[in-house]
């Protein structure tokens, strides 16, 4: 049984005061539940955040990742930095990181790999940009992503893998893939796992979507088959909507 996963992107958003005051209100309403919390806040508060959260089911994760051990990387974070305030997962390639910060398919695959060999699981985003959801390209902008990174990993690396499909048309704009789009895509997704590892590895893993999901359109999205959960931007800043989110998935 693949993972259920609501976890939310705090991006550059959220001082110090407003990362425990938020944590404290997800924690306050947070019941048992079978789906997989996260929350990734910015590197000044993840101890903080780690140390608010023991003993809770909520994870914290961290945003990004340096793709080498130690030395001379002038504002990078290291895997061992990471683990040793407790943390054992990350996201990789979120569409900011590619785009504003050139971070391309080559250095993406060093980071997994080195997240990876370093036991620490990964949460890769990809997704295709709004002129390639209008030329009808994007099955072949996905494959591409996915052939220059994911196929390049061992079956058993996939194991400490959730994918994360985030069209860039759709994050931050209001704009949602619909959720048959969303299906037609992660189901395109799994089949290309099942092909290139095999059919138990794509069944295993959790394919997140991303890109404006909200307490209205969630309940929608997250019922389609191949949607395992969600990668929230903007409605993991409100408790009460990133509540009604994780609700969403159960
Ligand atoms: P959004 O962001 O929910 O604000 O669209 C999603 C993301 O960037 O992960």
């Amino acid at each position: 049984m693949r993972k259920k996963i609501v976890a939310g992107n705090w991006k550059m958003n959220n001082d110090l005061d407003q990362t425990i005051d938020l944590i404290k209100e997800l924690k306050s309403a947070i019941s048992k539940t079978e789906v997989d919390i996260m929350i990734a806040p910015s590197f000044p508060f993840l101890k903080v955040a780690f140390d608010l959260t023991e003993n809770t089911n909520i994870e914290v994760i961290s945003q990004n990742v340096n793709e080498n051990n130690s030395g001379a990387f002038t504002g990078e974070v290291s895997v061992k930095m990471l683990k040793s305030i407790g943390l054992s997962t990350t996201l990789i390639g979120h569409s900011e990181r590619r785009a504003l910060y050139y971070e391309n398919d080559d250095l993406l695959l060093k980071k997994i790999n080195f997240a990876l060999e370093n036991e620490m699981n990964v949460i890769f985003c990809f997704g295709e940009e709004l002129s390639d959801r209008k030329s009808g390209k994007y099955f072949e902008v996905i494959k591409n992503q996915l052939d220059n990174t994911i196929i390049k990993l061992k079956s058993n690396q996939l194991k400490n893998i959730v994918l994360a499909y985030e069209p860039v048309w759709a994050i931050g704009t209001g704009e949602t893939a619909t959720a048959d789009q969303a299906q037609e895509m992660h189901s395109y997704i799994r089949s290309y796992i099942s092909e290139r590892f095999n059919l138990e590895v794509a069944q295993n893993i959790s394919i997140l979507y991303g890109g404006s999901v909200k307490p209205i359109n969630a309940s929608e999205i997250f019922s389609k088959a191949d949607v395992d959960g969600g990668l929230i931007g903007g409605a993991a800043l409100n408790s009460s909507d990133f509540l009604k989110i994780i609700e969403a998935n159960t």
